[in-house]
């Protein structure tokens, strides 16, 4: 619909984490379409209503009084021609503003429609990442994981909004528009893609120092794909059997790593940092700050401040000869 000159605008712009360009014109899914729909119904009419104003404003500057004229003086013809423009002009703008909000009470309806997506999520914004839990009838098919949600394609997911300490909010631009995730109640907003791939989503309300490095990505793919995913997720961590990956995962273990992070399987039980279980899965680390390579692991762990500075990772002491066997074993978390 006309989109393609803002598309190639906004691609030329860099975005961290970005696998694709993140613009609500860029529409993937329903929801978003509808939504991409009203932005340019909006854009037309209203530039239309501005380019008619312009032209008006510009005429009548244009027109000139002859010398010695009363410009107190009004002549009777001109009186009732200006009232039947004005009144026009007044009832064209009522009608106009009529239109344009039942147009959008239309999308909001497409918007929030239905809320029985057989996928139900939910997704917890934190100081600064997204923790995401699979929900299911049977617990044993829950999981948690952070920052990628993982959906089928054509389906609608419904995700529901928490947080745990400060407003966030969940916007994927090319799927839906954004929702507040607000500490002590629960929003809810579904999402659903019509092609495979990878749509990069960001907090897009400022929640402290590192709001601008709370990205995260949704990945669309087949049914197929995607319970092949699940199983993986679900399945506890993998344990290591290179010598390299077992001292990791010793160092891991007896650091206070575990107070924070778990990995499901192991002794590792925190619940305030993000599941490491499969982080050697995910695209990024970081909330879609740096790509998963063991380099950046190690990087993170050894600075995390100076990565994302004031985030609340803390800096963990470890000799020299321990950050690459660690980086080795979190990497292999596949
Ligand atoms: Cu979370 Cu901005």
């Amino acid at each position: 619909m006309g989109a393609r000159p803002f598309l190639i605008l906004l691609s030329a712009l860099p975005l961290s984490g970005c696998s694709g360009w993140q613009s609500a014109l860029d529409t993937h899914g329903p929801h978003a379409d509808s939504l991409a729909r009203l932005f340019w119904i909006f854009l037309a009419i209203l530039s239309t209503v501005w380019i008619v104003t312009i032209v008006m404003l510009l005429l009548a500057l244009r027109r000139r009084r002859e010398p010695g004229d009363d410009p107190l003086m009004t002549h009777p013809g001109t009186e009732r021609r200006m009232t039947i423009v004005v009144s026009s002009a007044v009832a064209l703008t009522a009608l106009i503003v009529m239109a344009l909000t039942i147009v959008s009470y239309g999308a909001q309806r497409v918007l929030f429609a239905s809320r029985d997506g057989p996928l139900t999520l939910l997704v917890t914004g934190q100081q600064f990442w997204w923790k995401v839990q699979y929900e299911d009838a049977s617990p044993a098919r829950t999981f948690t994981t952070a920052n990628e949600i993982h959906i089928p394609v054509g389906e609608k997911v419904l995700i529901k909004l928490e947080s745990s300490d400060v407003i966030h909010s969940f916007w994927v631009p090319s799927l839906n528009g954004k929702l507040d995730a607000i500490p002590g109640r629960q929003n809810q907003i579904e999402i659903q893609a019509d092609r495979p791939g990878v749509y990069r989503g960001q907090c897009a309300e400022f929640c402290g120092w590192q709001h601008a490095h709370m990205g995260l990505l949704v990945v669309a793919e087949t049914r197929q794909d995607f319970e092949r995913w699940r199983d993986g997720q679900i399945s506890a961590a993998h344990i290591p059997d290179d010598p390299e990956e077992q001292k990791g995962m010793e160092i891991f273990m007896t650091k206070p790593c575990i107070m924070c992070h778990q990995i499901r399987g192991t002794s590792a039980g925190g619940k305030v940092a993000p599941d490491l279980t499969h982080v050697g899965s995910r695209q990024y680390i970081a909330a879609g700050t740096l790509p998963t390579t063991r380099g950046n692991i190690a990087a993170w762990i050894v600075d995390p401040q100076g990565i994302k500075p004031g985030v609340h990772m803390p800096l963990v002491q470890l000799a020299p000869e321990e950050i690459q066997p660690l980086a080795t074993y979190l990497e292999s978390l596949k």
